[in-house]
């Protein structure tokens, strides 16, 4: 069974809009034709319009970096899923570190977004991970039991080969300290039982499991080359098409 690897570019909080179309055109110009490999670029919100324009019949794809579960209403600041969609976005990264950490994100609160953007046809890009002081307490897969299970509650087998995860260990996230390959293929590995007792291997087999934190060219090839490791969640070097296109490279090149 081979899965498709996919290199994602968060953006987080950088990029204006018209710095995001160059750096959108540099990318496409580049790999936007290389069909071995699916390609999402989230920028900010902000910047969603202008990149999903440059994007416009190019097979590269456009996500979001979060979204509210509600339909509508009064959520100051809040994006819907139905206004992502209106933009051509197909992607969204839900329950990201930064958002569990800095927003108070909680399994329960992920998982209704994981199930309205599934409702609505976005692909989520569902993040866990788990941080230091859990690692160096021996409790990492014990978290991260905690998080696929709590934030993939109520989804269905015909819906769990659209979702995406993401491994990111925290303490991996723009630091510069990135997992070495058998820390980061052992969970990959342990999400990927997880999702077997949830639903059974052939549908476990078909799930894209992206490894995020510090992922860069020089660490790449050695990470996608893992037997479980399906991409990247790519944060500083999606920054610059140089490195993002090198990633997208390494991801076409890895067996
Ligand atoms: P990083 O970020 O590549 O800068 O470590 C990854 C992420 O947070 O998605």
């Amino acid at each position: 069974m081979i899965r498709k690897k996919v290199i994602a570019g968060n953006w987080k909080m950088n990029k204006t809009a018209a710095d995001g179309v160059t750096l959108t055109n540099d990318i496409v110009e580049a790999v936007g034709r290389d069909p071995s490999v699916d390609i999402v670029l989230c920028p900010p919100y902000t910047a969603l319009e202008s990149v999903g324009r440059a994007l416009e019949g190019q097979s590269v794809k456009l996500g979001a970096q979060n979204m509210h579960p509600e339909k509508n209403g009064a959520y100051t600041g809040e994006v819907s899923a139905e206004m992502l969609r209106a933009l051509f976005v197909t992607h969204v990264i839900l329950g990201h570190s930064e958002r569990r950490l800095y927003f108070g994100e909680t399994d329960a609160f992920i998982n209704k977004k994981v199930l309205a953007s599934l409702a609505n046809q976005l692909k989520p890009i569902f993040c866990v991970g788990e941080s230091l002081a859990e690692r160096e307490s021996g409790s990492t897969l014990a978290v991260v039991q905690r998080q696929v299970e709590g934030g993939l509650l109520g989804v269905t087998k015909e819906q769990i080969t659209t979702v995406i995860i993401a491994y990111e260990p925290v303490w991996a996230i723009g630091t510069g300290k990135v997992a070495t390959t058998e820390q980061a293929q052992e969970v990959h590995a342990y999400i990927r039982d997880l999702l077997t007792k949830l639903y059974g291997a052939p549908l476990a087999q078909k799930v894209r499991i992206l490894y995020g934190g510090s992922m860069k060219p020089a660490n790449a090839p050695e990470l996608l080359a893992q037997k479980d490791i399906d991409g990247g969640l790519i944060g500083g070097a999606a920054l610059e098409a140089k490195s993002f296109i090198e990633l997208v490279r390494a991801a076409a090149a890895a067996k």
